[in-house]
């Protein structure tokens, strides 16, 4: 299964890029901008990413991003995660980025969306792997905030392809942000959110009807609630699951009891992804090895979580439809 796993075209569409930030890369750049990170080995570090929730988490990821300063660092951060991409045959990825994390500390958003920017340039060129770019709203802050961070990104609309919604779930409901997302729709992003990773299903109602959202990120907590599963495949709209997150985060206690399966067989439409590579234990292979393992998936079940990847892409329907053929092929 391994390698059949390995072989298989795919595509990942949650994947935030300040959480592919492996311990080693960390470590070179807070040296070389002169910034002291409170661990001094990799063991340190390893031993601090045991969380018991998504706050736990997220206290880590943002610390470990606050040694990003230069436009240097987020290229190396996002190279080494397309070199990581290669090797497991992932085709086309779409990156979020949550701009607040840095411009916060005084880094500007043209120095991440550049470095960002030339390493999928990049990618393209060397690997051969497409990419958009999601620009996440961070719903702890206000909506106020999150309108500078869609100002600030107009210069740069060509590069990003959709707007998203991550951090602390619960509390910061999706219909906070409606006016944002309004606006963002207007420039011409495409809205989705992360909804139902913590929040209830509720909060996935809301994304649906006061965002309008195109696909869920988690949206594991829509099985609460069976008329809003209808209503999700109604529309069309894909789940971004991700299954080592999930037990990570203790959103689900076992990776034997993941959801996954009983979306599949209600028919919601669902893919995999990594989420947090560098602080979940596993990219995005290594999600498809160990749901497939827990869940005994066939490699027709694999297939078709790697058809829906680039289904529910944001590529041109010509595009997906290649990468649909080469699949019809294993
Ligand atoms: N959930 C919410 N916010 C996040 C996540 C997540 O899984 N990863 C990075 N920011
Ligand atoms: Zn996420």
């Amino acid at each position: 299964m391994k390698s059949f796993i390995q072989n298989i075209p795919k595509a990942e569409l949650h994947l935030h890029i300040e959480g592919t930030f492996e311990p080693e890369l960390m470590f070179k750049i807070a040296k070389r901008n002169q910034i002291d990170i409170p661990f001094k080995t990799i063991e340190e570090v390893k031993k601090a990413y045991t969380f018991d929730c998504l706050q736990d988490f997220l206290d880590i990821y943002y610390q470990g991003a606050s040694v990003l300063i230069k436009e240097k660092d987020f290229y190396d951060l996002t190279y080494s995660y397309f070199q990581k991409s290669a090797i497991q045959n992932v085709r086309h990825v779409e990156i979020m980025f949550d701009p607040q994390t840095h411009t916060e500390r005084g880094v500007s958003f043209e120095t991440v969306i550049n470095g960002i920017s030339k390493a999928c340039y990049d990618a393209k060129k060397n690997y051969g792997i497409t990419s958009f770019l999601i620009m996440s709203f961070l719903r702890h802050l206000t909506e106020e905030e999150a309108f500078i961070t869609l100002n600030q990104s107009i210069p740069f609309k060509d590069k990003i392809k959709a707007v998203g919604l991550d951090s602390s779930e619960k509390g910061n409901p999706p219909s906070k942000f409606k006016n944002v997302f309004k606006a963002a729709v207007k420039e011409g992003y495409i809205p989705i959110a992360h909804a139902g990773e913590e929040g209830d299903a509720g909060y996935i109602w809301e994304a649906l009807d006061v965002l309008g959202v195109q696909r869920i990120d988690h949206g594991n907590n829509a099985l609460q609630d069976l008329n809003l599963v209808k209503e999700i495949i109604k529309r069309d709209i894909a789940l971004t699951v991700c299954p080592l997150s999930n037990t990570a985060l203790q959103v689900v206690k076992n990776m034997k009891n993941h959801p996954l399966k009983k979306m599949m067989e209600l028919g919601l439409k669902v893919t995999i992804n990594s989420d947090d590579p560098a602080y979940f234990g596993g990219h995005l292979n290594q999600n498809y090895i160990e749901i497939q393992r827990a869940l005994d998936l066939t490699k027709k079940d694999l297939i078709n979580l790697a058809k829906n990847s680039f289904k529910y892409s944001f590529l041109d329907k010509n595009i997906k439809n290649k990468h649909l053929e080469e699949l019809n092929q294993l």
